[in-house]
């Protein structure tokens, strides 16, 4: 059981009603503030569980975040036989009796900075029985996320499953996450800070991240890359490494999601912690390892003179998914009944989508078709006829979860080029 007393820590105003040092005033207060993305309305129903959000941050277009947390959790649970869950910004606390009543945790510590949040965290966590001593379910705190992470770390309290959900970015809290964490346990992250995916603000990826982040087409995935980068790097200072087990971008926000299971030993040579490339001249999209630092260059250009690159990093250069781990949530989301579009979740969908961008001979990033056709000056051909194309001339290809006209592969952009013109109609080049 854990109890939350700030009896090692100094309690300061700082750490008890902490600001958002985020300089974007929608953010800088932790009181409720009516926002247009936020719901209002009192009571809610996700997956057949009612609850209130109260003047809580609340944004139903997250409710599939929590679904994939959800199935990640309940499965780790059955593997292991255990799950104590930190949900260290709780919101309206429905993750974590979501936690509790399907994926059926141990214990589950709800906390928010925003005390003022207590009631309806209290009312909603009420439908499961709090139980006593050594049999508690569930507690509720209200600390800042480094404070509650660390006086669990300091009180030898570890987790199975970290769940940080908050604004911009969550590289504040990766070292006493992963301090607090179990050996082997997950550690659900989120940014929303699109700028910086994007390439709009590098110094603020370089502080956050460590990563020099700038604009490239594939930029959400690029989102994805840099947060598992960051965890990557804090990791391996530890002593520890990360595998991504899922990573989702959502549109809205943008919201970039990834459940990282942590172990311990650093990942050998940082395999895939490196640098992407992107040559405006030929619109390829290549990795360059750290010994490859001085070459980075793209041999696209006829005279034999290289094309400067735009080049980001160093971000996580490996796989998005594990396959394995899709595929045990996708069966659970089966027994479930989670499947197909009822409660407009497209899980399944998604979930299959992952598993199709897992195929460990596609590179990072997509080819968007637009940038294709407007290279090849044509217009686009149908996604699925390109799709089937490049099958059958021997390439990897799949759809990709985060941009809808577009596909992964491993077939160069001048092939793909080559292809959509055979497709039109239109002469060789
Ligand atoms: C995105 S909302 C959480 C939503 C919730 N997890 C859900 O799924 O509905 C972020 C929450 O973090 C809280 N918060 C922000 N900064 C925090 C901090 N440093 N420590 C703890 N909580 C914080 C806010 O009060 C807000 O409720
Ligand atoms: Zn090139």
């Amino acid at each position: 059981m854990s109890i939350i007393t700030p009896k090692t820590l100094t309690p300061s105003p700082f750490l008890r009603k902490p600001q958002n040092p985020n300089p974007n005033p929608k953010f800088r207060s932790f009181k409720p503030q009516v926002y247009q993305f936020h719901c209002i309305c009192e009571r809610q129903t996700e997956r057949g569980i009612e609850f209130e959000t109260g003047e809580t941050f609340f944004r139903h277009e997250s409710a599939k975040g929590r679904d994939l947390g959800i199935l990640a959790a309940a499965f780790y649970k059955q593997s292991k036989g255990r799950l104590r869950v930190l949900d260290a910004m709780c919101g309206c606390g429905i993750r974590s009796c979501r936690y509790l009543l399907e994926a059926k945790a141990d214990f589950v510590l709800a906390n928010d900075a925003n005390d003022e949040y207590r009631g309806v965290i209290l009312g909603n966590l009420k439908k499961v029985e709090r139980g006593f001593g050594d049999a508690r379910r569930w507690a509720v705190s209200h600390f800042d996320a480094n404070r509650v992470l660390t006086e669990c770390y300091l009180q030898r309290d570890f987790f199975d499953l970290i769940d940080i959900d908050s604004f911009g970015s969550d590289s504040l809290f990766l070292r006493s996450a992963m301090s607090t964490l179990k050996l082997n346990g997950l550690l659900y992250l989120t940014s929303t800070d699109g700028y910086s995916s994007g390439g709009h603000r590098p110094y603020c990826s370089l502080a956050a991240y460590g990563a020099y982040v700038r604009p490239m087409p594939c930029s959400n995935e690029i989102g994805l890359r840099m947060l598992i980068g960051g965890a990557v790097r804090e990791a391996s200072l530890l002593g520890y490494h990360v595998t991504p087990l899922f990573s989702y971008y959502s549109y809205h926000g943008p919201v970039f999601r990834v459940m990282l299971q942590v172990n311990r030993g650093k990942e050998h040579e940082n395999r895939h912690y490196g640098f992407i490339s992107y040559c405006n001249q030929c619109g390829n999209t290549r990795s360059f390892s750290w010994e490859e630092l001085g070459q980075i260059s793209c041999s696209c250009s006829s005279n034999k003179v290289c094309s400067p690159v735009t080049v980001s990093g160093p971000l996580w250069t490996g796989p998005l998914h594990s396959a394995t781990f899709i595929t045990e949530m996708l069966n659970l989301a089966e027994q479930w009944g989670w499947m197909g579009n009822s409660a407009g979740a497209d899980l399944d969908k998604l979930l299959r989508r992952m598993l199709d961008e897992s195929d460990p001979s596609l590179p990072f990033g997509y080819i968007k078709m637009d940038e294709m056709a407007s290279r090849a000056k044509i217009n686009s051909p149908p996604l699925k006829t390109m799709m089937t194309t490049l099958l059958e001339e021997g390439y990897a290809v799949s759809r990709s979860h985060i941009a809808s006209n577009a596909i992964k592969t491993n077939c160069p952009m001048a092939e793909c080029i080559r292809i959509a013109k055979e497709l039109r109609g239109v002469d060789k080049f």
